[in-house]
């Protein structure tokens, strides 16, 4: 954990701590960042982390950074589940995890892998467990979202995912006496950016302290999706077009139905694991009169559930199924920058070893997107720009660039943020835009 003294006045003196790993994803260079150092958690947090991720006997967890061993032994001890595993760098801990899972009568029950959890393979689980500081969140989310399945709980004991917003967030008890943490950074007032720390805030030992978040990885459900309807005048095409940001806890987009009076819409959508549910708005219908709204499934290109519409005063539940367009997002797309009026940038995607790999090109300068992810026929983005080296250079044009995108009939349609770090003169604001980049080579 890294901590360090503070004085505050005579003879007020705080510890400050900031994170087991409190530099930002986006200010340190890989060479540069510093270790995630060994702090076990309390045995009470422990517990209230597998119960929050609603351990069980079906549950496979991985505890990334598995210190002495505690997370993975007591899910198997205290909570049955089916099988635990624990990654670890460091070989002491390793032997000290495995003494200790000896001495609560689990060690056959358990695995503990001496290794890096950003390259060892953890696809398997159904609960993966997580107690190392706000930069490393970010840093293994988008390999997250590549390897486990949708409805995989992610659980993690103080730290945040940066704009992702968590599923279930508890604060359990106020922790460290006499300590007084601050996470400040140029962008931590922001939720929308991965930089975000307004949510692991300390205020002081009376504030409460401790927490535990969950998420459940979503489904990729984005794209342009289509299907039919059953109807009263029978069956109807429909179209879907889904956007999905992580900054947003839920699934925005457009539906139309088409017959002679084509039926058009927004859609809010709640994604739950491969659980989807939206509630279509019409555009032009007076408000309380033909509601509709879905349920059911998602399993890659396919959508199956329950159409319930409310048509005249009666409730009509019809069976609803439809299809994902394939989406190719490969090659360079290019838009006005957002922050000088004079050029333009480009995405550059590929395709390596069968997943999209993005690079930021500006001018010259060619910068890799670690945090891309793929979400079936569309896509989403964050990076921080405008800085020199790895340091953060606070100038109006440094930020975070915001990006998702839908592959519609051969173009990118979405939208696209830039969130300055500083406002120079009071009036640089967050930028929200359309973004429609045009495809340059493909
Ligand atoms: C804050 S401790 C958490 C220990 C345990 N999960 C708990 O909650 O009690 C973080 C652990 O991650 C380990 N660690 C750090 N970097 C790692 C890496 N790249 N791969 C695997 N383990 C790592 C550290 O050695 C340390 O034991």
């Amino acid at each position: 954990m890294k901590t360090s003294l503070v004085v505050l006045g005579i003879g007020m003196i705080l510890a400050v701590v900031e994170s087991p790993c409190a530099d930002s994803v986006s200010t340190s260079a890989a060479a540069a960042r510093p270790p995630i150092p060994y702090v076990a958690s309390r045995n009470d947090a422990v517990q209230d982390m597998l119960w929050m991720a609603n351990v069980g006997k079906d549950a496979i967890i991985y505890d990334l950074g598995s210190g002495d061993g505690r997370i993975v032994i007591a899910a198997i001890r205290d909570f049955g589940a089916r099988q635990a595993f624990g990654i670890e760098i460091d070989p002491n801990r390793i032997r000290e995890s495995r003494d200790n899972a000896q001495k609560a009568g689990v060690a056959d029950r358990v695995e503990f892998i001496q290794g890096d959890l950003f390259t060892t393979d953890f696809r398997q689980a159904s609960v993966v467990a997580l107690f190392l500081g706000h930069e490393p969140n970010i840093r293994i989310r988008p390999k997250m979202f590549k390897i486990l399945r949708p409805g995989t709980r992610i659980i993690s004991h103080q730290f945040a995912m940066g704009e992702w917003p968590a599923d279930k967030e508890q604060t359990v008890r106020s922790i460290h006496l006499g300590m007084w943490g601050i996470a400040v950074g140029p962008f931590t007032h922001n939720p929308r950016v991965p930089d975000y720390r307004g949510n692991e805030r300390y205020f002081g030992t009376s504030g409460a302290n401790d927490k535990i978040l969950m998420w459940v990885v979503p489904a990729p459900v984005a794209g342009v999706w289509r299907g039919k309807i059953d109807t009263a005048q029978g069956p109807k095409d429909f179209r879907l077009v889904l956007h999905q940001r992580l900054s947003e806890s839920t699934v925005g987009g457009t539906f139309q139905i088409s017959d002679q009076n084509d039926l058009t819409g927004w859609i809010v959508a709640d994604v739950w694991g491969d659980h989807l549910r939206y509630w279509c708005n019409p555009d032009k219908m007076p408000y309380g009169q033909d509601q509709m709204w879905f349920d059911g499934n998602v399993k890659e290109d396919a959508m199956k559930g329950t159409l319930t519409a409310k048509e005249g005063g009666q409730i009509q539940e019809r069976g609803c199924e439809a299809q994902r367009d394939k989406a190719d997002f490969t090659g360079t797309w290019e838009w006005p920058s957002l922050t000088s009026d004079s050029h333009s940038v480009r995405l550059r995607i590929e395709q390596r070893d069968g997943h999209p790999v993005a690079t930021y090109i500006d001018g010259d300068k060619e910068l890799p997107v670690p945090d891309f992810y793929d979400f079936g026929g569309g896509f989403y983005f964050t990076m921080l720009i405008g800085r020199k080296e790895h340091s953060l250079v606070l100038s109006a044009d440094t930020g975070w660039l915001i990006g998702d995108g839908v592959l519609e009939d051969g173009a990118i349609k979405g939208r696209i943020e830039f969130h300055p770090s500083i406002v120079p003169d009071g009036k640089k604001a967050s930028v929200y835009q359309d973004w429609t980049p045009r495809l340059t080579e493909q």
